[in-house]
């Protein structure tokens, strides 16, 4: 009975190319917030809902897997990234498995459910694990520019894509586990339709500071304005997931409060943090501002790059890192979770001085939809790219002596 187990296993497993080439011929369906709330409205369907995403998960894994594929061997390779592969195959069969269930049989729809919980709790270390597999690899080979690139472009595409794997999968688990939401009784799956943006920016405030308060014993104070539509203190609400927002206000007051208390070690006074939000016709956007000295202007991109900031993880005994401070992950994602609804996340420092980084939404809950990368051929030459010369010169370092060209009397 094993073997039979493990010969049908085994076979299931060969066919996996097969899968992942079909499902990747399709391109993923971006979802607008609308059909995001039509799928939770009162008549939700269920079964609509199962046939949408036992072709959709299937789409959305196949695509982001053949991209997997053309990473660079000696990556691809690393016992990390193998296991974060193996998972990826390991769901996309389970989802195959209910291709030909009937959708009418309610015990189908109940499996499904379950399957998709298991499938979420199987990703849920997808990051660390895969931000092992950068530190195995840079630790043992010397990096190019060109394998860097096409790892950051991959990365942020593979964390955009479980993003919005995650969204469905906690969409459909939550409006479909047949409890109410006792928490907050008006959302919809995990989106709010009347997000207080407001109310987000305190409680992710509250949570920086106090994990700031245990490690550095004092933290800054919060200022909050907000404009709706030019008035001045008019709460703003939009339709958004407080979850998403929540993470990105959380990574940048960390990175703000530690920045200003830094730069401000010797001084009784800590400049507060100020946040200004404003909703706009098209924009909602957030500003969140520090005196905490500032970041060179040449360093700003590399902030978000997934090769520069991870470092190795501390060895226990060794130097431990500040709780406000651990992968460098915080800003690479945090733009990913603004980009997915068609948003932005950019910093503006002035060394010297501070830092302003400001959140870009959508206001209008009809321009956010999905942002999803798609496997093809504009895709693959983005990982061909070649080394080519640059089109700028490269300033040399040594000052030009102008002696030499001084013009004869
Ligand atoms: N407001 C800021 N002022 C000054 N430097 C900043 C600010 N925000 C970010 N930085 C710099 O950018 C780096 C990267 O930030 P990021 O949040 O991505 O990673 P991290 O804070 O190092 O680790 P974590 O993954 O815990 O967030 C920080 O280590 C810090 O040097
Ligand atoms: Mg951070």
């Amino acid at each position: 009975m094993k073997f039979v187990r493990f010969i049908m296993k085994n076979a299931a497993l060969a066919s996996v190319p097969k899968h992942i080439e079909h499902f990747s011929k399709f391109s993923p369906s971006p979802l607008s917030m609308k059909q995001f709330l039509d799928f939770g409205s009162i008549n939700a369907c269920e079964k609509t809902s199962f046939v949408f995403l036992r072709q959709e998960l299937p789409v959305r894994l196949s695509n982001i897997m053949k991209e997997i594929n053309l990473l660079p061997d000696r990556l691809l390779t690393t016992p990390s990234v193998q296991m974060v592969q193996s998972w990826y195959i390991q769901s996309l069969m389970e989802i195959l498995d209910f291709l030909d269930k009937n959708p009418d049989d309610y015990k189908v729809l109940g499996e499904f459910v379950d399957a998709l919980v298991t499938i979420r709790n199987r990703h849920n270390d997808v990051v660390p694990t895969m931000a092992q597999g950068i530190i195995e690899y840079k630790e043992a080979f010397a990096q190019d520019l060109v394998t860097n690139q096409n790892i950051q472009y991959f990365l942020d595409r593979f964390y955009l894509s479980r993003i919005s794997i995650r969204m469905l999968i906690n969409q459909h688990t939550l409006i479909f586990d047949g409890s109410a939401n006792p928490v907050h009784p008006n959302t919809i799956g995990s989106i709010d339709p009347h997000c207080q943006v407001g109310d987000v920016v305190q409680d992710a405030f509250h949570s920086a500071k106090m994990l700031c308060d245990q490690y550095y014993l004092r933290s800054p104070d919060l200022i909050l304005q907000e404009m709706s539509n030019k008035k001045k203190n008019l709460p703003v609400s939009m339709v958004y997931v407080p979850s998403h927002l929540y993470h990105m206000l959380f990574e940048l007051f960390k990175n703000a409060m530690r920045a200003t208390i830094e730069t401000h070690e010797n001084s009784n006074n800590l400049p507060p943090i100020q946040v200004m939000v404003s909703l706009g016709g098209e924009d909602m956007s957030i500003k969140v501002s520090d005196k905490g000295g500032g970041v060179p202007f040449r360093r700003i991109e590399n902030l978000f790059s997934y090769m520069y900031s991870t470092a190795p993880a501390p060895q226990i005994g060794e130097y431990t890192r500040p709780p406000l401070a651990g992968f460098g992950y915080g800003l690479p994602i945090s733009r990913l979770y603004a980009k997915y609804f068609q948003g932005d996340l950019q910093l503006y420092s002035m060394e010297g001085h501070g830092t302003d980084a400001v959140i870009y939404l959508k206001a209008l809950s009809t321009d956010s939809i999905e942002r999803l990368p798609v496997y093809n051929t504009t895709a693959l030459k983005n990982y061909k790219v070649s080394q080519e010369a640059d089109d700028w010169c490269i300033p040399s370092k040594e000052p030009l002596d102008l002696r030499n060209y001084k013009v004869a009397k």
